[in-house]
């Protein structure tokens, strides 16, 4: 059983789903401890009604991204976290957080990296025109949405789409593949090659 730091920002709907999948025994794993930004954010009520310890470290209490990093990596540590997964987290993570945590990480973004990265995915796929799109795992670099890749996930983007119907579509593939891939975590299985000089990192899932 892995411990696992959860990061959110808002909703909280994939925090659900991770508290779905240890319900049902679907993942090997328990949330040591929920961490919000925002003091109104819902992840934070979903925690508590799960009884699972929730924190809020308020970003603009601190004067430098590292700070408040720090003072995040403080309560993952407290927790003894062994995992950290960043669902609907929107600060960009620091090497403070990264390495107290290497290559232990997770984000789930709503496109198919590298495509759309950033915080308006759903926008810009459509403006794009693409036909279809998905969500992608993957592990945490100091980059915005850059790290190696672990799952992804496709959806089909229909003409009548619009940022709020393909937000809900790709939830509802989020919510499946983000325990799937924490489940890769919780048996051991996410396998990272040392980058070769100028290459990025490889990982493989081991079956
Ligand atoms: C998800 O679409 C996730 O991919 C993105 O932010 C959204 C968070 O949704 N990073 P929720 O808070 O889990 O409902």
């Amino acid at each position: 059983m892995i411990r696992l730091g959860v990061l959110v920002s808002g909703s909280g709907t994939n925090l659900q789903a991770i508290l779905n999948a240890i319900e049902s025994k679907t993942l090997d794993a328990q949330i040591a401890v929920v961490v919000s930004n925002r003091a109104d954010a819902y992840g934070l009520e979903r925690a508590k009604s799960a009884k699972v310890p929730a924190v809020t470290v308020d970003h603009k209490a601190f004067a430098t991204r590292e700070a408040f990093d720090a003072a995040v990596v403080d309560v993952l540590r407290a927790h003894r976290v062994e995992w950290v997964v960043l669902a609907g987290f929107m600060r960009i993570v620091t090497p403070t957080l990264l390495g107290a945590f290497p290559n232990k990480v997770i984000n789930i973004h709503p496109a198919l990296l590298p495509s759309f990265p950033g915080a308006h995915a759903h926008r810009d796929a459509l403006a794009y025109g693409v036909r279809i799109s998905g969500c992608t795992v993957h592990l945490v670099d100091a980059g915005t949405d850059t790290g190696p890749i672990l799952a992804q996930a496709v959806i089909p983007v229909t003409d009548d789409d619009d940022e709020a119907s393909l937000a809900k579509k790709t939830l509802l593939v989020e919510h499946h593949l983000l325990p799937r891939v924490l489940q890769w975590a919780a048996e051991g299985k996410i396998q990272i090659e040392p980058a070769q000089p100028g290459h990025r990192p490889k990982v493989r899932i081991s079956s």
